[in-house]
């Protein structure tokens, strides 16, 4: 397996990379990212001189470069994680949104299809070749106060970001339905973890909670997400990778749906336990501020299928993961003051 990592300098990514790279089915592992203000080499420090690893600073807007690191490297796998990642910010400014996430994901897709012939003629071997598209629950829109969301629930993105995610995966369906490119979807809960830019709910409230600066939360923070920890998450996408259907999508979600306000007071009490020497009562920095326009209320993941089908499950509790996240952002100060400068 030469497998293409595209946004390996991220959250999700850099997480995914660290979890695969040591799997000896993996010849080489490519890494492909423009390192936008969300990507970050300091993520990869462990990895960086590893005899399997490959850096390739492109952006994926570029499309003869995409090909050329395709070609280069014989890559025979391709996990898609590479996006404007953002919900606010697609609020703000929606088109790099639509160029990285949707034009971007087409570039990936032609080059993708170009190595797959290639490969074909070389080894003719038709399932040596495997399109790996990581998305979002968000595609789906919003829930009302029951109900999950399945594979086959109708699509109905309500913010810039979901619509171009929306927009990749039909782009991934129809490469597969119309050239047959082998490829499988996945679409996954809100995660969180070590490396996540804080800019996202609970590294925001975390590093806040440390400043002592005003949490915020917005409308009445009984918006509800389904948390899963990250490197489950990574666990879920390599099994996915290395043992999904031709052509399925698998939902992937934590079992563990959290209002906002409820996770924003758990981290406060862990700050607390945690650094007593900041004077404790931490939540009384929550501050509540006007919603987000559009704002889903509720997102729950039936992730009945990779269970059924993959035997996968989380391994982390909530009460685990936040724990340990909680602790790798008090421990991690040079990483925060590295990140926050080049944003
Ligand atoms: N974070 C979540 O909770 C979550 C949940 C479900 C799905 N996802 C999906 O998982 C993927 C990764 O999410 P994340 O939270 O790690 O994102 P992130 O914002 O932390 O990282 C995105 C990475 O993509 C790179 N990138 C952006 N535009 C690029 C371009 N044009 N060319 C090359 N590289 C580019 C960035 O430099 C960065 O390293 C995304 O596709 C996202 O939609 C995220």
């Amino acid at each position: 397996m030469n497998l293409l990592i595209t946004g390996g300098a991220g959250f999700i990514g850099s997480n995914l990379i660290h979890h695969i790279i040591d799997q000896p089915v993996i010849q080489r592992l490519v890494n492909l990212d423009c390192l936008t203000y969300a990507g970050h080499p300091e993520n990869l420090a462990a990895v960086a001189r590893h005899p399997k690893y490959v850096f390739e600073p492109v952006d994926l807007r570029d499309k003869e470069a995409t090909v050329r690191v395709l070609r280069d490297h014989h890559i025979t796998h391709v996990m898609h994680l590479a996006a404007e990642s953002h919900v606010d910010r697609s609020i703000t400014g929606p088109g790099d949104f639509i160029t990285t996430n949707i034009v971007g994901t087409f570039n990936l897709l032609e080059a993708c299809r170009s190595a797959w012939l290639n490969l074909q003629s070389a080894i003719s071997n038709l399932q040596s070749f495997r399109f790996h598209h990581v998305s979002t629950d968000e595609v789906y829109g919003s829930l009302g106060p029951t109900g999950l969301f399945t594979e086959t629930t109708p699509y109905a993105p309500n913010s810039p970001y979901s619509a171009s995610k929306a927009s990749s995966d039909m782009l991934v369906r129809a490469y597969h339905h119309t050239y047959g490119l082998p490829a499988v979807i996945t679409n996954c809960s809100n995660n969180y973890g070590p490396y996540q830019f804080p800019e996202k709910l609970i590294p925001v409230v975390i590093l806040s909670c440390l400043n002592r600066k005003p949490i915020p939360v917005y409308g009445d923070g009984m918006n509800v997400r389904d948390w899963l920890f990250v490197r489950d998450h990574a666990e879920a996408l390599w099994q996915v990778l290395t043992r999904g259907r031709d052509g399925e999508t698998y939902n992937i979600g934590g079992h563990n749906e959290w209002a906002n306000l409820r996770i924003v007071e758990l981290i406060c009490d862990l700050v607390d336990e945690f650094k007593p020497t900041l004077g404790g009562n931490t939540r009384r920095l929550i501050t509540f501020v006007k919603d987000r326009p559009g704002h889903d209320r509720r997102y729950a993941i039936d992730a009945s299928k990779i269970q059924r089908e993959l035997g996968w499950t989380p391994a982390h509790t909530f009460e685990t993961g936040i724990r340990e996240t909680v602790k790798w952002y008090l421990d991690s100060a040079d990483w925060v003051r590295a990140v926050s400068t080049k944003a």
